[in-house]
């Protein structure tokens, strides 16, 4: 049996990680179980500056799963660099550095800035607005993905891994897009666009009036995302939106996935992402099969 998966080089001990901005930066989940069990650790979106992010309210739950718009609140690369960065690089883990920018110039600089941290990866927040491109996010044209993604491979020495926005028309084209900029991999989905809203006072309940929409509801449209860009490209693929058990592990898998993130169950159950590893593992095992042959093995019908 195999557990282990080999992203751009980059070799995990199993196909589970964390997803960004769901695990902080594993201080707090360190208290429930040892990050060394997890396959990888996606930090929380950095920036070049500190960032306080939204005022709240900043989540609304639904009925399966949870809007946000919490706005990047971190405290900035070089913190995270003199405080967090060596402390990670002590555990056996792989440790991806999730950045984001407000313009071109910022995804270059946080890409040179990745350099100095010990982070094996980076994954690029492609979901923001560019502030100087009339606020449409990087990730919505496939010639910005091209883009932002060719400026942050010239200058970042480590694999980069391109988060793919589903609030496009065709996100294969998108995919096609990192890959044609040079991404190592690509990562998907982050957030769908999304609103609540009270009927009583007729407002919007998160502050920010709208936000991201995330946990076991996305996990179908997830799916069919990765099964299209495992469709239309050759880099590999990580996967996530709504995983919450190792069934949903194996379905992305099949889909095409080489690893999966896990996301918003790490809210409702802090031990989550450990049990995932652990039943995943028993399965493998009682199947004596090698994870990596799931990859993609999807049989479609007709
Ligand atoms: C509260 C919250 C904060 C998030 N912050 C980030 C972030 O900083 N950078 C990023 O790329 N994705 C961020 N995401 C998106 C997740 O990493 C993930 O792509 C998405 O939630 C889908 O997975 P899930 O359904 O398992 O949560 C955030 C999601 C949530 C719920």
């Amino acid at each position: 049996m195999n557990l282990k998966v080999n992203i751009a080089g980059v070799e995990f001990k199993n196909p589970i990680i964390t997803a960004s901005g769901t695990f902080g930066f594993g201080k707090e989940y360190s208290q429930f179980y040892p990050l060394s069990a997890l396959g990888g650790i996606c930090t929380k979106g950095l920036t070049l500056n500190p960032k306080l992010g939204n005022p709240p309210p900043r989540i609304a739950e639904t009925r399966s799963g949870i809007i946000n718009s919490v706005g990047l609140q971190n405290p900035g690369i070089d913190h995270y660099l003199a405080e967090d960065d060596v402390r990670l690089a002590k555990e056996d883990v792989v440790v991806i550095a999730n950045v984001a920018g407000a313009c071109l110039e910022d995804y270059i600089a946080m890409g040179e800035k990745i350099n100095e941290s010990k982070a094996q990866m980076v994954e690029l927040n492609i979901s923001c607005p560019n502030v100087k491109a009339g606020g449409m996010a990087f990730g919505i044209l496939p010639e910005s993905v091209e883009r932002v993604t060719r400026a942050v491979k010239d200058v970042c020495k480590k694999p980069v891994i391109t988060k793919l926005s589903p609030n496009v028309s065709c996100i294969a084209d998108n995919a096609r897009a990192a890959e044609a900029g040079g991404a190592d991999g690509i990562s998907l989905i982050n957030t769908l666009s999304a609103m609540a809203i009270n009927y009583k006072t007729r407002r919007p309940i998160l502050y920010n009036n709208h936000g991201g929409l995330s946990g076991a509801c996305v996990k179908p449209v997830a799916l069919k995302m990765v099964w299209d860009c495992f469709n239309a490209v050759k880099i590999p693929i990580i996967g996530m939106g709504g995983v919450q058990s190792y069934t949903d592990v194996l379905e992305f898998m099949i889909c095409g996935a080489r690893a999966v993130q896990v996301g918003t169950y790490n809210f409702t159950e802090p031990m989550g992402a450990y049990n995932i590893v652990k039943d995943l593992e028993e399965y493998v095992k009682a199947q004596d099969m090698d994870v990596n042959d799931l990859v993609g093995s999807l049989i479609v019908n007709g």
